[in-house]
């Protein structure tokens, strides 16, 4: 790790501007010492030989926090671009301090041993803090016992990703995911789920292909929304006999939005939902666009959808709570490496860019047109992640004592996304030539200045690795499960009840 500054540029004060937390927004200034808020009010009394940063007119909110990203993931027979260096230095770029990434073990791989090769790739390379969950792509009683040693202090892991897709790679059944999640219930850590049904989309495949639809296109036809909302409703389902909490991943569609929420109507155990920056930026109208290489750069799993109404929905599910979290999923690959699946769409290798642009993206698109306001911003971006995977105050917070992740947010700032100019690796961008107004001018992690008036000044392995402890209180809290759920509920009209009081009649 570089250890270039000076001990007055450990010390720094955001002055003027306007404090942004999930709860409420104040004009304070907040004054940093070794990488730790140590004072937040006005008229504070610090040290000589400080740094001012003058942040009038600007908003200062709690650094972003991607719970979703994939760095270096290895998926058929390609490898994800973006490496902990470039992706950690493209979120920064973006205002995001804080990634969460997956250790993918393969079928029948210790996952003690993934977790270990996971750490040697991004421990020294790393431009920000980041955690890791960890996948059970198989299923057997050393795979339970590897679980209870993840979750303990040496290996700080809460979470555990469990995919309903992808049959022969990390598709787990309906029996191992009930154990699963069983066992991470026992274990006080949270369950995730990527929620496809595997079995019907590789019929679907096999049914394309003999027709003949082999282009990109392709991959949306052999999972549409109900394929994802099934599957969603099985895992809540799941869930519940377990006695789990459930958080589903990448949400792409309003039809998964709509049995989340129905499941909470029947359901005791939290349930939270992420979506990404990809659904709520751009639309499933370019995996049919003439242009391969196009096309594919669009392809992941579950895909953009043809629906147009689906970014705004997925927008107002974020605003109105029926959503908690927007990650990315940043998974990028070359254009070379989409070409695998030139003549079958079923080996494009999935994957699109956001964890730079989420935040403008969202700000964009959800923040100017009044969907939400600028504290439900921080709430989906920042402080839910915290609060779910339970490193919040430390993250997620603009408060004495919590780590120096800030954003100084100016919300006139213009700019027009494109991959000219974008840090990721490759030379794609699916928010290409999407003008936003409203980026960060100042990023600053564990204290230092990373994002200067604009300028990148990441430090490779500056990061550390951050350990997310089981039990988080918003998880297993006592009072985080909700009333018996009414019977009746289980019998009539779903429609009319769900729409019943609920603020979007959309869902
Ligand atoms: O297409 C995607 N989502 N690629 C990454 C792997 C996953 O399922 O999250
Ligand atoms: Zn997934
Ligand atoms: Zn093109
Ligand atoms: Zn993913």
């Amino acid at each position: 790790m570089l250890k270039e500054e000076s001990s007055s540029q450990n010390r720094l004060i955001i002055k003027n501007g306007k404090v942004v937390n999930d709860d409420g927004m104040e004009d304070l200034d907040v004054y940093i010492e070794d990488g730790i808020i140590k004072q937040v009010g006005r008229n504070l009394i610090i040290p000589g030989g400080t740094r001012t940063i003058d942040a009038t007119g600007k908003l200062v909110m709690p650094g972003g926090i991607d719970p979703h990203t994939h760095f270096e993931l290895e998926m058929n027979g390609a490898k994800a671009a973006d490496d902990f260096y470039k992706g950690t230095r493209a979120a920064v770029a973006g205002g995001t301090t804080t990634v969460i990434d997956f250790v993918l073990p393969q079928k029948n791989q210790s996952l003690l041993e993934a977790y270990a090769n996971w750490r040697d790739k991004a421990d020294n390379k790393v431009c920000c803090d980041y955690g890791l969950h960890v996948g059970v792509t198989w299923w057997s009683p050393s795979v339970k016992k590897e679980m209870q040693k993840l979750v303990t202090e040496q290996y700080g892991v809460n979470s555990f990703k469990m995919f309903m897709a992808y049959k022969d790679l990390w598709q787990l059944d309906d029996y191992d995911l009930y154990c699963a999640m069983e066992t991470c219930a026992e274990l006080k850590a949270l369950p995730q789920v990527h929620a496809e049904n595997g079995d019907i989309i590789a019929r679907n495949t096999e049914k394309l292909l003999a027709a003949g639809v082999t282009g990109p296109e392709g991959h949306e036809l052999s999972r549409n929304e109900e394929v994802e909302g099934e599957a969603v409703n099985r895992a809540c389902v799941i869930a519940n006999q377990a006695k789990s909490p459930l958080y589903i991943v990448h949400m792409m569609s309003k039809s998964a939005v709509r049995m989340l929420q129905l499941a909470r109507t029947r359901q005791r155990t939290p349930l939270f939902g992420e979506t990404l920056a990809a659904t709520v930026g751009t639309d499933g109208s370019h995996q049919r666009n003439a242009c391969f290489r196009h096309a594919a750069a669009h392809v992941l799993s579950p895909p953009l959808r043809p629906d147009p109404a689906t970014p705004q929905a997925m927008c107002e599910a974020l605003a109105d709570d029926y959503i908690q979290v927007i990650g990315s999923d940043n998974c990028t690959f070359h254009e070379k490496d989409k070409e695998i699946g030139k003549n079958n769409f079923s080996k494009i290798p999935n994957g699109v860019n956001g964890v730079e642009d989420r935040m403008a993206i969202l700000w964009q698109k959800a923040v100017n047109t009044g969907i939400m306001d600028p504290c439900r911003f921080v709430a989906v971006t920042s402080s839910n992640a915290a609060k779910i995977f339970n490193i919040w105050p430390q993250k997620g917070r603009v408060a004495v004592n919590s780590d120096a992740d800030i954003v100084v947010w100016d919300p006139r700032l213009e700019r027009t996304i494109s991959a000219a100019t974008h840090k990721h690796a490759v030379d794609f961008n699916i928010f290409e030539g999407q003008h936003v107004v409203g980026s960060p001018q100042y990023v600053i992690v564990s204290g230092r200045v990373c994002l200067d008036d604009g300028e990148l000044r990441v430090v490779e392995g500056f990061g550390r690795f951050l350990k997310t402890p089981v039990g988080s209180p918003l998880v297993y809290g006592e009072g985080q499960e909700r009333a018996a759920p009414e019977p009746e509920l289980l019998h009539l009209d779903i429609q009319h009840k769900v729409s019943n009081g609920s603020p979007s009649p959309d869902f």
